[in-house]
């Protein structure tokens, strides 16, 4: 049978939809296509963190309806499915079930049945053992916890992931040590608040928290590079940051959400850290590590963001000098804080969607004076990606973070190889190989 599968959101849904790949197999559906009109299953990963992409899910399943084949099923599953539970077969009869992003392990289960709903945000599958994908090529996603004890002003995820349980140790050193055998060299470690490791097991657990597990995952031979996501900058302390620094073994390219670079509104987000915490943090990183690359995400026009509270965004985001900026206009998200504050405060539309782009010219600009200052520079880079044919160039990630692309060459999947840069065309990078 075919699975059609489409994933929306975060690395964390991403990952979820390998898991459910991987199950999905044992239960004969032993392919994956990327014709909804072929499949046997049609299951979309939702993401519910903007209100955009979950406006769009009901015409989405109508054109699955319209265009499915006979008996084909359809579920929906992840954040959307969390937090809209039974809703969403209400409003749309032709869906079969509902699997939320805390339940993703009962997939095996769900599909057997008609309208089920599965969405319970205290199931607990962090000791669950997912059946592991062969060939996943040279990088890998690794789960390490589930869920978020944060109380963001403006986030869903708590809502629709529940409270955050680490995975235990045995079983991430075990997995990351499969994935090694079957060819992996770069793990990329996952949680929603990915530095807090540690925090609650659902087992009796020997004490460890993130630093611990990056030495830890550090000696498994064949794992060569190790990245993770999403860290949250009020635990980058300095044990981390120095781990972070020294282990050869850890990318030197890191992910600090800095959701508004004003103290006022950081406290009104309940980011638990100001502005000067912030900078402290990157300031102490630099110094470590003074090449290294740093990524962010920023909302712009949270509640009562002033034009003095804007300044404070664009303030930061100058003397970091981010590497990527995912950046968004607010969007209200039941279940959240914020949403509760309805109209008060609110800025209109047009103003937050001037800031926006005035925060993404602003990073172009950075990011277009950070490449020319790359040339000449040399970088450890793993190739990801070869094309031949008509053109030919090989692509690979830096150490750092940076992308580079070597025009001209077929290189081979999976080498780390010295890579100089010798151009940059705007925002991105162009190198060869050290003679
Ligand atoms: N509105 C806009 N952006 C949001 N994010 C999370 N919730 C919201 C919201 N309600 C952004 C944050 C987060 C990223 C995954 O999505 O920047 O880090
Ligand atoms: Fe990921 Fe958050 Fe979207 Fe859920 S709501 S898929 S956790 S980004």
């Amino acid at each position: 049978m075919k699975l059609y599968i489409e994933t929306l959101g975060c690395a964390m849904n991403m990952r979820d939809s390998e898991h459910m790949i991987s199950e999905l197999k044992k239960q004969g559906y032993t392919s994956v296509t990327d014709d909804a009109k072929e499949a046997d299953l049609i299951l979309i990963n939702t993401c519910s963190v903007r209100e955009k992409p979950e406006r769009k899910l009901f015409s989405e399943i109508g054109q699955f309806a319209r265009l499915k084949k006979q008996g084909a099923k359809i579920g929906i599953c992840g954040c959307t499915a969390s937090h809209m539970g039974e809703e969403i077969i209400k409003r749309a009869p032709s869906v079969n079930f509902v699997l939320g992003a805390r339940n993703i392990s009962k997939i095996s289960e769900i599909i057997h049945k008609d309208k089920a709903v599965e969405v319970a945000i205290d199931y607990d599958d962090s000791t669950y053992v997912f059946d592991t994908a062969r060939n996943t090529g040279i990088k890998a996603l690794l789960n390490i916890s589930i869920g978020c004890d944060k109380k963001c002003a403006y986030c869903i995820v708590p809502h629709t992931r529940g409270k955050e349980i680490s995975i235990p140790l045995d079983l991430i050193l075990s997995e990351a040590d499969k994935l090694a055998k079957n060819g992996v060299k770069e793990l990329m470690l996952l949680g929603q608040n990915v530095n807090n490791y540690g925090v609650r097991f659902s087992l009796p657990h020997s004490r460890i928290d993130f630093t611990g597990l990056l030495k830890e995952l550090s000696k498994i031979e064949g794992i060569e590079r190790i990245r993770f996501t999403s860290p949250h900058p009020l635990h980058m302390d300095d044990a981390f940051l120095e781990e972070f620094a020294s282990n050869p073994k850890v990318c030197k390219s890191i992910h600090m959400p800095l959701q508004s670079g004003s103290t006022r509104i950081l406290k009104s987000m309940r980011r638990g850290y100001s502005k000067e915490w912030y900078l402290n943090r990157v300031a102490k990183l630099k110094s470590l590590v003074p090449d290294v690359g740093i990524g962010t995400d920023i909302i712009v026009g949270f509640p009562t963001e002033s034009e003095e509270d804007f300044a404070d965004t664009i303030d930061v985001l100058e003397q970091v000098g981010f590497d990527t900026v995912y950046s968004f206009v607010y969007s209200p998200r039941p279940h959240t804080e914020s949403f509760g504050w309805g109209e008060e405060g609110s800025v209109p539309k047009e103003v937050a969607s001037y800031r926006l782009t005035y925060l993404q010219d602003k990073h172009k600009e950075i990011l277009r004076q950070k490449a020319k200052n790359e040339i000449g520079k040399i970088h450890r880079v793993l190739i990801e990606n070869v094309r031949t044919g008509e053109v030919v160039f090989s692509e690979g990630r830096s150490d750092n973070g940076k992308l580079i692309k070597i025009p001209n060459k077929a290189l081979n999947i999976g080498d780390i190889l010295e890579i100089q840069i010798t151009q940059s065309d705007g925002g991105s990078l162009i190198g060869d190989m050290l003679q």
